[in-house]
């Protein structure tokens, strides 16, 4: 849900064209964030050194366009050819900002596009991730100042806000008000969840970041290599403004920073974060205290170390393939093995056969004392969780209880001291996951988190957790991040279980089927070519069922999200032990309807859904365990998909994996965007 980035060299010369593409490029490794419209902000003129006063004249310069990043980078270089400007001008330090958006206040349309501005002479520019839930108050405020409004956006109170607290300042004779102290004032009034940056006329070659719920980091890269040698990475050394030739970005998450460095920054909540003199200094602000009474004073500082990214930048690439979906669908072996690596061992004869997850091994006691498990999420992260249920079930012996993060808070459903809740989120920033870990904190509930993203705010605020290990997802549907959440949570359930003897063969089989995965996974990816016809015959429909139940009740929710979020057909996942009580009324001789009915506990009943279905002339496809495809199909016609057989709490990530390549060939065959569907962001950071 938006992206933000900036690029600030110093003492480098840089081109003009140089400045853009990295801005472009940050810009092209966010815009799974949000694809509507982008814009930028760059100096119009090389303000080093003494000729900085000319930059205080020069105003930033800000173009924003709708559509995708190339229609923004199209009509800069349009822009740029008819002002004539420079490409080739160089600029020994520059700051510029970016950001690409998924409209949640205003149409896509340049006006309501990003960098937003305080005025005309763009005094102060800002791109935000997030949202300002006040800002209608604010701009009331505003408006009875002076001020006027250009866009329908939340985001433009905050330029105007800086410049009314800029201006403020200068009648109330304080010229020397600095950067981070407009900000932090203009902190203090905002509400709601926001990453920002700003970059001003008035502080030229500065830029401050400052967050509020909304994720960024800030990535570092000395250009002089002697200027780190000897400097740990544990010293703040780098904080200070040594007159080192060096490069810094700020972006909404690692993808963007891979490329150009690997030293990083996790910014906080309530750090402002000044970029000045090729130094950067942090300071905090309190929202508690909202440093009030202590406007414009300056807060403590904070010193800390930056750390390295476990990132490669093959992840962010598509490598041989055509689309970011197909790419991380097709490493799911890799991805499971990666998210296994460590925590499975399998010793020899005398040893058991045990799981490790190292952010729990503090908590488990407390766990499995837990009057219940609670697992809450969104998505396709509620239906991993589903997934899991019944094994963790199984081996904890602990009631567990499914809650979709929204409803939990619409219903302020009832959340003791005595629960276990289990945070999963892919990004480990979805809004109303974050309100409800809010919620189950307040309520005194030990709070797990199973995310994809280290230093997400998931991973931040609950107590323990357990990170899956996928490697970057950027295909806006999940698949990869998926199949590990279900693994890591299939770990969870092994670890909860501990080492109790009546379920020492169960859990060894589990593990047993652990250790099969990947291979497996790889067999059924064979499928490829046999959905990719299947979605040929099914390209025209209007409409697909997915009947499932048990471990595979979740597949078919999840094979339907997939199906209409990236092919855009409707699709629907039923329990199949519903059938009877209303969708068997939709059964027709035209209908596609996809049975999962692989070899586990269910599977007579669902033979037994496949004769009803067939006895209303249904038009079925079946997924059935190698083998099987006689013994799923008497007394009728059917089309078959067989998969190799796993342990039973493990099928569903077999299964997953044929919907998944359907839902792929589809969305390519009706020509959708697969990677970023229709209105859709990657990270849903607003409520
Ligand atoms: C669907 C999909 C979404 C997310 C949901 C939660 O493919 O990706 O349904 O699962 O928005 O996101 P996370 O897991 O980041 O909390």
């Amino acid at each position: 849900m938006c992206g933000i980035f900036a690029y600030l060299n110093f003492n480098v010369s840089r081109e003009r064209r140089y400045i853009l593409e990295v801005l472009f490029n940050g810009l092209r490794r966010l815009e799974y964030r949000g694809y509507d419209s982008a814009g930028i902000s760059i100096d119009s003129c090389n303000c080093s050194g003494s000729d900085v006063n000319r930059q205080i004249v020069t105003p930033p310069l800000v173009f924003r366009q709708e559509g995708n990043i190339e229609s923004l980078v199209k009509s800069v270089y349009h822009d740029v050819d008819a002002t004539d400007l420079n490409l080739e001008e160089s600029f020994s330090i520059h700051a510029g900002i970016a950001h690409t958006r998924w409209a949640t206040h205003g149409e896509p349309a340049p006006r309501n596009s990003h960098p937003q501005t305080s005025d005309d002479g763009n005094e102060f520019v800002v791109v935000h991730n997030g949202v300002v839930t006040n800002y209608e108050v604010l701009k009331e405020t505003l408006v009875r100042h002076g001020f006027t409004f250009e866009s329908e956006t939340d985001t433009e109170v905050i330029p105007k806000l800086a410049k009314f607290v800029f201006d403020k300042a200068n009648e109330e004779g304080d010229p020397g008000v600095t950067f981070s102290q407009v900000v932090l004032e203009v902190m203090r009034h905002l509400e709601g969840a926001y990453a920002l940056i700003f970059k001003s006329r008035h502080y030229p070659n500065e830029l401050i970041a400052c967050k509020r719920g909304s994720p960024l980091l800030l990535g570092v890269k000395e250009l002089a290599e002697e200027a780190s040698i000897g400097a740990s990475f544990n010293d703040t050394k780098f904080l200070s403004s040594n007159g080192q030739p060096k490069e810094l970005f700020l972006s909404s998450d690692a993808n963007a920073l891979v490329e150009h460095t690997k030293k990083v920054l996790v910014i906080e909540d309530g750090e402002v974060v000044h970029l000045k003199d090729g130094g950067v200094s942090i300071l905090k602000f309190d929202q508690a205290k909202g440093n009030r009474g202590r406007t414009l004073s300056r807060p403590a500082s904070v010193e800390r170390a930056l750390s390295i990214l476990e990132m490669e930048v093959e992840q962010i690439n598509k490598g041989k393939y055509e689309h970011y979906m197909q790419k991380e669908i097709h490493e799911q072996p890799e991805s499971l093995t990666t998210t296994m690596r460590g925590r499975l061992i399998r010793g020899g004869s005398c040893k058991a056969k045990t799981v490790l997850l190292g952010g729990l091994k503090d908590h488990l006691k407390t766990i499995r004392r837990s009057r219940r498990i609670v697992f809450i999420g969104c998505g396709t992260s509620y239906n991993a969780a589903l997934a899991s249920r019944p094994i963790l079930e199984e081996l904890s012996g602990i009631p567990v209880t499914m809650e979709i993060a929204s409803d939990l808070l619409d219903r302020q459903g009832p959340i003791y001291r005595e629960d276990t809740a289990v945070f999963v989120s892919q990004s480990g920033e979805t809004a109303d996951t974050l309100n409800a870990l809010e919620y189950a904190l307040e309520n005194g509930a030990l709070c797990v988190g199973i995310t994809n993203t280290v230093g997400s705010a998931i991973a931040r605020n609950t107590h323990c957790g357990v990170h899956i290990n996928a490697g970057a997802e950027i295909g806006v549907a999940s698949t990869k991040a998926y199949t590990s959440q279900i693994v890591v949570m299939a770990m969870l359930a092994l670890a909860i279980g501990g080492d109790l003897i009546s379920s020492q063969e169960r859990r060894e089989a589990v593990i047993d089927g652990l250790f099969d995965l990947p291979s497996k996974v790889k067999e059924v990816l064979k499928l490829d070519q046999e959905m990719k016809y299947l979605a040929k015959l099914l390209m025209a429909e209007q409409s697909l069922l997915v009947f499932g139940r048990g471990y595979n009740y979740a597949t078919a929710l999840e094979g339907a999200l997939k199906v209409k979020e990236v092919a855009l057909m409707h699709s629907e996942g039923i329990l199949a032990g519903e059938m009877k009580h209303g969708p068997l009324a939709l059964v027709d001789e035209s209908l596609p309807i996809f049975v999962i009915a692989t070899r586990d506990a269910c599977f007579s009943k669902q033979q037994s859904v496949i004769q009803q279905l067939h006895a209303r002339k249904g038009r079925l496809i079946v997924m059935c365990t190698k083998g099987d495809a006689a013994s799923v199909c008497v007394g009728g016609s059917c089309r078959v998909i067989e998969v190799p057989q796993a342990v039973d709490c493990l099928q569903t990530v077999i299964n997953t994996v044929p919907l998944q390549l359907l839902a792929y060939h589809l969305t390519v065959l009706r020509g959708h965007n697969v990677d970023q569907p229709r209105n859709l962001a990657k990270s849903v950071t607003t409520q």
